[in-house]
Parts: C-alpha cells; structure tokens; sequence
C-alpha cells in the first residue's frame, strides 16, 4: 500500500514534468523518447529521460534517470508515484529492468503512465513487479548463515 496518495494537482504536476522530460531525450539511434518524473514524499518532484549511447547496451531509461536522482542524488528515503509520459497513442509501462530498479527504491510506489491518447494506465509498483526480489532477500539469507 502507498503511504501517501497524490492530490489531483500533484499529479497534474508529475504528468506535466513527465512530459516536459521527454523533451530532453536523448534518444538519436531509438528516437523513442520517454520522459519520467518521481514525486517523493516531501511533495518534490524529479525528472528523468533516457539516455542512449553509440554503444546501445549502455541506455539509460528514463524511469531510472529519475529515480536515481531522488532516491540517491536526493537521498530520499521514500518514494510516493512515477509517472511515465511517451508521445505516443498509447501508454508504455516501465521495462522490466526500470521496474526491478523501481522496487529496489519504492517498492510501494504509484505507477501512472501517459501518451498523447486518451488512454492511460494507473498501477502499482507491486502489480507491475508481483514477488519481487529485493534488498529484503539478501538480508533474510544473511540472517539464516
Ligand atoms: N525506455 C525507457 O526510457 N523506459 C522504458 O521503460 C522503456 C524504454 C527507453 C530506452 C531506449 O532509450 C528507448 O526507450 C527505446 O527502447
């Protein structure tokens, strides 16, 4: 369960950074750009968009450009939603190793994806992730030996 849930305007404003983000893709091979946004528990907002590279294999999504700045650069301890914004007729949800990076950070987080459609969809971390493994695993092994 989300500890917090974001008002109407706070979501309007993590929408509206998502979009703004994806403008500063850097996606010249893809030209698929993503914009994310993470709003953390004090109400802040960051931003994050993919990063791709000559050498593919070492992209960065957006998804993980964000939360790598709230949850390390930021050191905020907890992770309220993300929302992810791709111009686009139909939303994308975070690839499977954004949401493996996700829980590692907020495992409890909101998942809201947009596009330029109508559609949208509204998640969670959890339903995106079920049984996720986590930090949690590596301390529980550490107690048994
Ligand atoms: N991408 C993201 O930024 N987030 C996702 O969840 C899916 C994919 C980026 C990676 C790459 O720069 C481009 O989209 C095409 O895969």
């Amino acid at each position: 369960m989300a500890q917090h849930t974001p008002s109407p305007e706070q979501w309007a404003a993590l929408e509206s950074a998502a979009r703004n983000a994806a403008r500063r893709a850097y996606a010249p091979y893809s030209r698929f750009a993503v914009g994310a946004a993470i709003l953390d528990h004090n109400g802040q907002i960051h931003p994050g968009c993919n990063v791709e590279n000559a050498s593919y294999g070492l992209g960065n999504c957006a998804e993980r450009t964000a939360i790598y700045s709230a949850r390390v650069l930021h050191d905020l301890q907890e992770i309220v939603a993300v929302c992810v914004y791709t111009p686009t007729a139909t939303p994308t949800s975070p690839c499977g190793a954004c949401r493996q990076v996700l829980n590692e950070f907020g495992p409890d987080m909101l998942v809201r994806c947009i596009c330029d459609g109508d559609a949208r969809i509204d998640t969670t971390l959890d339903q995106l992730l079920p049984h996720a493994f986590g930090p949690q695993n590596l301390a529980d092994a550490a107690c048994e030996s």
